[in-house]
């Protein structure tokens, strides 16, 4: 399993004009309906990170990557059963998971949110719990770890909010998910440090989940497109 991630960057109209001839035309239509700049960029990015890694992995040529999704709107690589991917943005962060098993991972800013009121309606007693005992200055840190060790199950699930968010209970210390009433699940979870002002978890079928996390910088990805290499 590896993780990636690169930093968001700004793209000036003649090349942005060049990269987006490579990405997919749903995604193009997608970046078309933004208004903001950053957003464009970052539906752009994201789409040309995980082009660059299956194109290391899988020797993929780009005009020979095709994206389906499921029901709920998860993407999966078209033809290449055994390999799995999720995507997530926050902030300046763009992240791809990569696994030979069903993955989620989640990245999310801290931002100064009424937490316990979301924790009250979205998280079960246990993890509320979790998130008050610590000291007030810490809570809102907790909260955010809760909310991404979460999001990357029902992500790795790929069934969306449709599983509902007290349904289950993140076990915190042995990085396992409870569900209400059948115990632990299949899945594993870690909290990976990517930056301070972030929580970042990935929740995998496979339970040696990668620490790394290997940053692509902006002309590596760029010069990917622009020399053809891929
Ligand atoms: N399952 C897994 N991944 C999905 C997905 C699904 N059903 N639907 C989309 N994705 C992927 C896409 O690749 C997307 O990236 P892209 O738009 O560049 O292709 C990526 O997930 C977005 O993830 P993230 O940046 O973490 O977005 P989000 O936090 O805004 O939304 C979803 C997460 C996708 C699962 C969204 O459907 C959702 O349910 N949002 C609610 C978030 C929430 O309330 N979480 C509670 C946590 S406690
Ligand atoms: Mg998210």
């Amino acid at each position: 399993m590896d993780i990636y991630a690169i930093r968001l960057f700004e793209i000036d109209a003649n090349l942005f004009k060049i990269l987006i001839k490579y990405v997919s035309e749903e995604r193009k239509n997608r970046i078309c309906k933004l208004k903001n700049n950053r957003d464009k960029n970052r539906i752009l990015i994201s789409e040309l990170l995980t082009r660059k890694i299956i194109y290391k992995k899988l020797k993929l040529n780009n005009d020979q990557i095709y994206f389906d999704k499921n029901q709920f709107g998860k993407p999966f690589l078209k033809d290449y059963e055994n390999f799995y991917f999720n995507i997530s943005h926050s902030g300046k962060w763009i992240i791809c998971a990569t696994d030979c098993k069903t993955i989620g991972i989640d990245i999310e800013k801290i931002r100064s949110i009424n937490y316990k009121e979301l924790a009250k309606n979205y998280f079960t007693n246990e993890e509320c719990r979790f998130i008050l005992e610590t000291s007030a200055n810490n809570q809102i840190r907790n909260f955010y770890r809760m909310w991404t060790l979460k999001e990357s199950y029902i992500k790795a699930e790929g069934r969306g909010l449709s599983i509902p968010l007290k349904s289950f209970s993140i076990d915190i210390n042995n990085k396992r998910i409870n569900k209400v009433n059948s115990g632990y699940c299949e899945y594993f979870l870690k909290e990976i440090e990517i930056d301070y002002y972030y929580k970042m978890s990935v929740c995998s079928l496979n339970p040696s989940i990668s620490n790394d996390v290997i940053i692509i910088s902006e002309n590596n990805l760029v010069n990917t497109f622009l020399n053809k290499t891929i």
